[in-house]
């Protein structure tokens, strides 16, 4: 049974973990447990009453003096009450105060999942529990609602704060999620950092008796710190070790708070980021938190990360997208950048399809008012010099050719040169009698308002049915500053960041559900915005801007302990690579490439007959490859960071696997290397470059490697299981 309550006791029960926790004393709600799967035990035990100088005890308590919150671990904490660990629910009170003291109401079972209001979230699941906490002296709810995956080992939370109170309230900080652990032993937190082109970057430290943030106050999920973190024991590696996982499914500002106390008690806050925050919520209304998913393992990052992946591709990302494969495109960008016309890009797509490719997607640059970067946003009308018949005429030429089309947009902004700006100022995030910062030159356009929705569905709409649009790019090219809208009254303003992500989710709900077959590419200067929230709309994200095969290494790495590989975008581009200048091997873009959804970025006009030739020969591997890309388990075998002369990854489908090794530079005298593989059946055989082998010599001695013969060479080796 995934969920059991008896009497007091909460269990939430996956295939290989439990949750658990408690009513305890005078209606506290304590978190006892997540781990294994327990049997049927009570892990009540674990809370130790204690008298600590400096603790607040509640009043309720009368002369018992050993109860404070400041040492219990607990569901959701909340501010003013004794406990002086970051708390997940921070309101003020219409006397100005702040302090609330929640404790537990009721509890319900519910039939299915609701939907978190106006946000994504995790899909449908009959386990769902819903456990009520209420302040002692108002009306005020804290519905705490849990979600259960058991087959995938993944549990949602996500909170609702009801007012019933006649008067209004502010919520100055709303935490999703906040989760107490008892850590004797060191742990480790691993999080994401980065920057434009270098995106989730993986760092690892030992979390000390301290407090640490990780989040962004960019209005998105941002390229600089991405909106999951894994809480590890000291030597958790791939293959052995605990390993807990939470991510926030939300693309806005966020936070994720991990501190250590003086008691060696880790608490992990995550939600949307209280910086700037203050959420009015009025008599009969409530404020909803976006989801928090989270899984444990005890069998390492590489059990973590299969199950998380599974999870994702299963009950987030849109169901029409289960079996399908993103189509093998050319992008125009780097092969053109806005330097283009209708015959050029005529011209480009026909040698794609000569070569295999399936569809082109024209990138920024082709609308009124585009020559450069300074102007144009917002008018989303065809540029009539580059393509005099107009955009529909265009796009039945790639269609003639047996090619799909994809369009870029970047919908949220608008350039001060645009019919837009002259219109509709009022429309813009900025402050009256202030200049705005521009940032690529570019303001943002003000999604907390419906009018503004309205106008890019509108202008989104007519494109797509216009042209038979089967595939958008979706770009967002700034963080977002002067967080004023003119649509809000003053009281309203620290709503603004959350009701542009609210905004921003409405219009994609809306195009999604009109446009069911449209594929949303989503992007943000690259991997700006990748996160579960964009997932749930967009199937596919482009990692990176950056493309070099080299650097591209490290990105996948970290990016592949947070979401699937099937929903990372990868490109073939030129060498030498505009980013970097590193020349690398055609064949080693391509197979770093191959690590996603698959596609080229770079001038194939300008490529000789071999090259052309590799490339077909490469998408035809690919097209054979991609069933166990998508769908198989995903094995990191080696670090870049912890080894500077190669990188390598395993897919294992079934019966079928792929082996990627992926060298650096050339090293005289080099040891003979070996590479253990995982994930294969031990008395198994198993075929590779013809020769056979078992499973257990394979993942025990591993498979000899034949050295690189240049710097930067790769191989992707087959395996395919011979006999049992
Ligand atoms: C940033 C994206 O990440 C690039 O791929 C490209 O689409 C440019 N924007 C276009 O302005």
């Amino acid at each position: 049974m995934p969920i059991i309550v008896k009497e007091n006791l909460f269990t939430l029960n996956t295939k290989n973990t439990t949750y658990q926790f408690k009513v305890g004393d005078f209606g506290y709600l304590y978190h006892l447990y997540y781990g294994p799967r327990l049997f049927d035990e009570d892990m009540s035990y674990v809370i130790i009453p204690r008298e600590q100088g400096f603790s607040g005890v509640c009043y309720d308590a009368k002369m018992i003096r050993n109860i404070s919150m400041d040492l219990m671990p607990q569901e959701y904490p909340s501010t003013g009450v004794g406990d002086f660990r970051f708390s997940a629910l921070g309101i003020i009170n219409n006397d100005g105060s702040r302090l609330v003291d929640l404790r537990f109401y009721r509890y319900e079972i519910l039939e299915t999942k609701p939907k978190v209001k106006g946000m994504p979230c995790f899909r449908e699941t009959n386990e769902c529990l819903k456990v009520v906490l209420k302040d002692r002296y108002k009306d005020i709810y804290v519905e705490l609602l849990y979600s259960i995956y058991p087959e995938n080992d993944l549990i949602t939370r996500s909170v609702i704060i009801l007012n019933k109170t006649k008067e209004n309230i502010i919520l100055d900080k709303a935490m999703s999620v906040s989760f107490d652990m008892q850590a004797n032993e060191e742990y480790e937190l691993l999080s994401f950092y980065g920057a434009h082109v270098k995106e989730r970057m993986l760092e690892r430290q030992i979390i000390k008796h301290s407090a640490y943030e990780i989040g962004s106050n960019r209005g998105t999920s941002s390229h600089q710190q991405n909106p999951f973190v894994i809480i590890a024991s000291k030597n958790a590696n791939e293959d052995k070790g605990e390993a807990y996982i939470f991510s926030l499914v939300y693309s806005g500002s966020h936070l994720f708070h991990i501190e250590r106390n003086i008691y060696d008690q880790i608490r992990i806050a995550i939600g949307i980021s209280p910086e700037g925050f203050r959420y009015n919520v009025a008599p009969n209304e409530a404020f909803y938190t976006p989801e928090v998913a989270f899984s444990y393992s005890n069998a390492g990052f590489s059990s973590l990360t299969n199950n998380w992946h599974k999870a994702i591709s299963k009950h987030l990302i849109n169901p029409r997208f289960k079996d399908y494969y993103s189509p093998i495109l050319i992008n125009n960008w780097e092969a053109t950048y806005m330097d283009f016309t209708e015959e050029k890009l005529l011209n480009l797509a026909k040698k794609a399809k000569s070569l295999g490719i399936e569809m082109l997607v024209m990138d920024d640059g082709w609308f009124k008012n585009r020559l450069s970067d300074i102007s144009g946003l917002g008018d989303w009308e065809v540029n009539t010099d580059k393509f005099p018949n107009g955009l529909s005429s265009f796009v039945d030429k790639i269609h003639n050719l047996g090619m799909k089309f994809g369009l870029w947009f970047e919908p949220e902004m608008i350039s001060e040169k645009s019919d837009l700006y002259e219109k509709h100022k009022e429309w813009v995030l900025m402050a009256p009698n202030r200049e705005p910062m521009r940032s690529r030159y570019q303001l943002v356009l003000d999604l907390s308002n419906d009018a503004v929705i309205d106008y890019i569905y509108d202008k989104m709409a007519k494109i797509i049915s216009e042209t038979n649009l089967e595939y958008i790019k979706w770009d967002m090219n700034r963080s977002i500053s002067d967080v004023f809208s003119n649509n809000l009254p003053i009281e309203r303003q620290g709503e603004v960041l959350h009701r542009y992500v609210l905004g921003l989710y409405k219009l994609l709900e809306r195009l999604t559900t009109d446009f069911p077959d449209l594929i949303i590419e989503g992007c943000s200067g690259g991997g700006g915005r990748f996160d579960l929230g964009m997932l749930y709309y967009e199937p596919q994200i482009w990692t990176s801007d950056n493309t070099d095969a080299y650097e591209r290494l490290f990105i996948h790495y970290g990016t592949s302990f947070g979401y699937p590989i099937r929903t990372m975008g990868a490109h073939v581009s030129a060498a030498p690579n505009h980013q970097t200048g590193r020349v690398t091997p055609l064949k080693t873009r391509g197979i770093v490439a191959s690590h996603g959804t698959f596609g080229y970025e770079l001038d194939l006009l300008k490529l000789s007959k071999l090259e052309q030739q590799e490339i077909k020969n490469q998408i035809k591997e690919y097209v054979k490859h991609r069933k166990i890309i998508y769908n198989g388990n995903y094995y990191r075998l080696s670090s870049p960071y912890e080894n500077d002369f190669y990188t390598s990854y395993q897919f294992q489908f079934g019966n079928s696997g792929l082996l990627y090794v992926c060298f650096t530079k050339i090293k005289v005298a080099a040891p003979q290397i070996f590479i253990r593989l995982k994930g294969l059946d031990k008395i198994g055989h198993y075929k590779i470059d013809n020769k056979v082998y078992s499973g257990l010599q394979l993942m025990q001695i591993g498979l000899p490697i034949k050295a690189p013969i240049i710097d930067y060479d790769s191989l992707c080796l087959e395996i395919k299981k011979v006999r049992k």
